[in-house]
């Protein structure tokens, strides 16, 4: 008995440990640029992840963009509201797009 409080307050002990100085985890910060909507990607997409997994998609389709929206709210049950949906995808087109609508 006497051994498993040991361990016991070891554990806890250690679960409270503390790290004497400052830490410095590195920031990207992504700037937007600027454009109609781009309130509304900012209130939907970077709850997750940050803007690089959408600007390393390179230059896209107006399609490809309304589909990447559309696989967030879905597949991983981003909650974005259905109004927004399409305001996501034509500022992503109109400034990270390809000119193609398909
Ligand atoms: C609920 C969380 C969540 C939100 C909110 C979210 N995403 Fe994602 N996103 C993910 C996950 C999970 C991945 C896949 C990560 C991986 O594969 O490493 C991802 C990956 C991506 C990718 C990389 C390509 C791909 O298909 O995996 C793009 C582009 C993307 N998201 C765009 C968006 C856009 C645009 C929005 C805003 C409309 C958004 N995301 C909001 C969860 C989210």
């Amino acid at each position: 008995m006497k051994k498993i409080l040991l361990i016991t307050s070891l554990l806890v002990g250690s679960a409270f440990a503390q790290v004497n100085g400052k830490i410095e985890v590195p920031y990207i910060d992504y700037k937007l640029k600027d454009g109609k909507n781009k309130e509304v990607v900012e209130a939907n997409c970077f709850m997750c992840h940050s803007f690089g997994y959408m600007e390393n998609q390179g230059a896209q389709s107006r399609d490809f963009w309304y589909k990447k929206v559309m696989k967030m709210k879905h597949a991983f049950k981003a909650p974005i509201p259905d109004e927004d949906v399409n305001k996501i995808a034509d500022y992503m087109f109109a400034n990270y797009g390809n000119g193609k609508l398909k």
